[in-house]
């Protein structure tokens, strides 16, 4: 009930301040809207209140640059993930040298902030710096790959909540009986390479959560049906093998014009909690580039999805973690011209829009952090959904105003 209020509250005031008008009146444009979605009613207080991790991804010069950013993601989430300040190409200007800067910034506002951090990733096909072509080789490729995660895993070492160990092994399309992704570290060292990168891990940082993260594992039809069931054998492989591998992140780049994940997921995840791991829903947006209508009529489809699809994720007790990748639309990777919309409007894929104002999916999502409760700790079934009442079915449909009621004259 209380959201469905706020949401009205929140329409209502949008459509009685028009941002730029309203900006004009007053010195703080944002501050009754935000209210709304601040303190207890945060993400952050919410996902606390379930026992949940919710974070983002986050860009440390942004945290510590821009003030309204950086409070929006202290006041939000309870986990933070570098987008790209904790890759290969960001680390490593040099073969012999590393630049921790903007990792170590993400650590501090983390500690400042009482948030927890997950590490993206010690080893990927991409994000190779430009150097690592001329200098790694068949023969010291091992070396490389040992000495990166021994420094980089073990300087954050004990302070880390997970690690995204290997990132995106797996292409079923790569013609191997294995389905390894072609990568320079399979060309260099074999598929042994994701092994001995755990190995690593685990060596130089005991405490963290060792996760293999790969994406196009969602949705129920027959090419993401194959990568999953190839991820669920690599995972066994490593598993049999007493590779210390603990959680998959399951990236959950959505689309809203895709039919939502389901049964196949589902199964999924419940066949990685009777193997005892854990799953993390690692970089969730919603791609828009293909929707037509109003901006609340997009706005409305794409809360829909993030409310199925988190009610689904959260109700399985071994996710315990959800991020969302990047918490305003403003900075969104799918702005950028691979995914960015063909009418060169911007994406709507967050909580939050590209003025910092919480979008219909803001609501939708904490929902679905909310209902965690409902679908119980241990039955792994989500409980059914309580109906909101309102002027429609669905909450975050977009709100039309009923006409006034006709005074009633007192007799
Ligand atoms: C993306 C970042 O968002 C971009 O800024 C960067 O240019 C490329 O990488 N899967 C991953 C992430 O595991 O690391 C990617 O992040 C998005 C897809």
């Amino acid at each position: 009930m209380r959201t469905r209020r706020e949401f009205f509250r929140l329409v209502s005031a949008a459509a009685a301040f028009p941002p730029i008008a309203y900006a004009r009146r007053t010195k703080d444009a944002h501050a009754p809207v935000l209210a709304n979605v601040s303190g207890d009613r945060s993400l952050r207080a919410h996902a606390d209140a379930q026992g949940l991790l919710v974070g983002c991804a986050v860009v440390p010069e942004r945290l510590t640059g821009e003030p309204a950013y950086g409070s929006l993601v202290a006041e939000q989430v309870n986990l933070l993930v570098p987008e790209n300040a904790m890759k290969w190409a960001a680390l490593r200007p040099a073969p012999d040298k590393f630049d921790f800067r903007g990792a170590d910034e993400i650590m501090a506002f983390a500690a400042e902030h009482g948030q927890k951090v997950r590490g993206h990733n010690l080893c990927w096909h991409e994000s190779i710096p430009a150097w690592f072509a001329g200098t790694v080789t068949k023969e010291n490729a091992q070396q490389f790959l040992i000495q990166h995660i021994q420094t980089v895993a073990g300087r954050y070492a004990g302070k880390m909540q997970s690690w995204d160990v290997v990132n995106e092994a797996i292409d079923p399309k790569s013609g191997r009986a294995d389905s390894l992704r072609k990568s320079p570290w399979l060309d260099l060292i074999g598929p042994d390479y994701i092994e001995l990168a755990f190995h690593a891990a685990r060596q130089a940082d005991p405490t963290a959560l060792l996760t293999y993260n790969d994406y196009a594992i969602e949705h129920d039809t027959p090419d993401e049906r194959e990568k999953r069931g190839q991820v669920l054998m690599l995972v066994r492989r490593l598993k049999a093998r007493g590779v210390p591998i603990d959680a998959v992140g399951v990236q959950s780049h959505l689309s809203v014009t895709d039919p939502p994940p389901g049964a196949g997921l589902q199964e999924f995840v419940r066949e990685l909690r009777s193997m005892g791991m854990q799953v993390f829903v690692t970089e969730l947006d919603v791609n828009e580039r293909k929707l037509d209508g109003s901006v609340a009529e997009r706005d409305a489809a794409i809360a829909r999805l993030y409310k199925e699809y988190v009610t689904m994720m959260v109700a399985e007790p071994n996710v315990s973690a959800v991020l969302t990748w990047g918490i305003t639309d403003r900075y969104t990777w799918l702005n950028g011209p691979k995914y960015g919309r063909a009418d060169g409007k911007p994406q709507r894929c967050l909580p939050f829009d590209s003025d910092y104002q919480p979008a219909p999916a803001f609501f939708a999502y904490r929902d679905a952090i909310d209902s965690r409760r409902r679908a119980g700790s241990t039955s792994g079934a989500a409980a059914p959904e309580k109906k909101t009442p309102g002027n429609s079915d669905d909450p975050y449909a977009p709100f039309t105003p009923k006409p006034a009621a006709p005074r009633t004259v007192p007799q």
